[in-house]
């Protein structure tokens, strides 16, 4: 790159869905065929990826967990807030593609239609931690909540909102689909009860047409 000239900006891709659906494994298949191709690409995730981060989802994730539903959406916040400003935004204006394993669609998803906060709460908290960053496309792996707890029973890895009653994980499902039909554009959604390789490329096929 010669001396002076702004790269052209990355693009902000998010990847969504409630617990077991797979999207830590996509992450990392997606950040590698970007590599392949020799596109600068970075994967973060929420909460975590920046030692901040990292801290507050041992927080969230403690024996303890969080029992105030305001209080958990503003652990999750200070840890986006922090991410945004130190990762994902540097990497965005350097040219390089940003993969998110989880953004601000995760917490009207789980703090508003799971918790019950007021949505107009969870946006204006999100808009406060982003500077209103919006992701240019999202990849929504939807399956239902009793099949997701399933693979997460099967391999070991359940966390404390892996617990929450079923219905919890319904109405999280249902606010994800919400936000899909309200955006169509900028989200696909992806059938995560497909095999692996399946979702691997509709993923790859929608991030295709926003990288070129
Ligand atoms: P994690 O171990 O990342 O789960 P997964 O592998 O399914 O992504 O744990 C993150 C948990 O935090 C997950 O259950 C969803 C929840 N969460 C929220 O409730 N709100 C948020 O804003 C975010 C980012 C995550």
């Amino acid at each position: 790159m010669s001396e002076g000239k702004t790269p052209p900006r990355g693009r902000l891709i998010v990847l969504e869905g409630g617990d077991g659906s797979g999207k830590s494994r996509l992450t990392r298949e997606l950040e590698r065929r970007l590599s392949d191709q020799r596109l600068a690409v970075e994967a973060v995730r929420e909460p975590g990826s920046t030692p901040l981060g990292e801290r507050i989802r041992e927080i969230i994730n403690s024996e303890s967990a969080v029992d105030d539903a305001l209080a958990e959406l503003l652990l999750f916040e200070a840890a986006r807030a922090h991410l945004v400003a130190r990762l994902i935004e540097p990497a965005l204006a350097a040219g390089t593609h940003v993969l998110c394993d989880r953004f601000t669609a995760s917490s009207v998803a789980y703090q508003s239609y799971g918790r019950g906060l007021p949505r107009a709460v969870v946006e204006r908290a999100n808009t406060l931690a982003t500077g209103a960053l919006t992701p240019d496309l999202t990849l929504l792996l939807d399956l239902p909540p009793a099949v997701g707890l399933a693979r997460r029973h099967a391999d070991g890895r359940l966390s404390h909102f892996d617990a929450l009653p079923l219905d919890f994980h319904e109405r999280v499902r249902a606010g994800y689909l919400d936000l899909a039909a309200e955006s169509a554009e900028r989200w696909r959604v992806i059938d995560a009860t497909q095999p692996f390789e399946a979702v691997l490329e509709d993923a790859w096929g929608a991030l295709r047409a926003v990288v070129a």
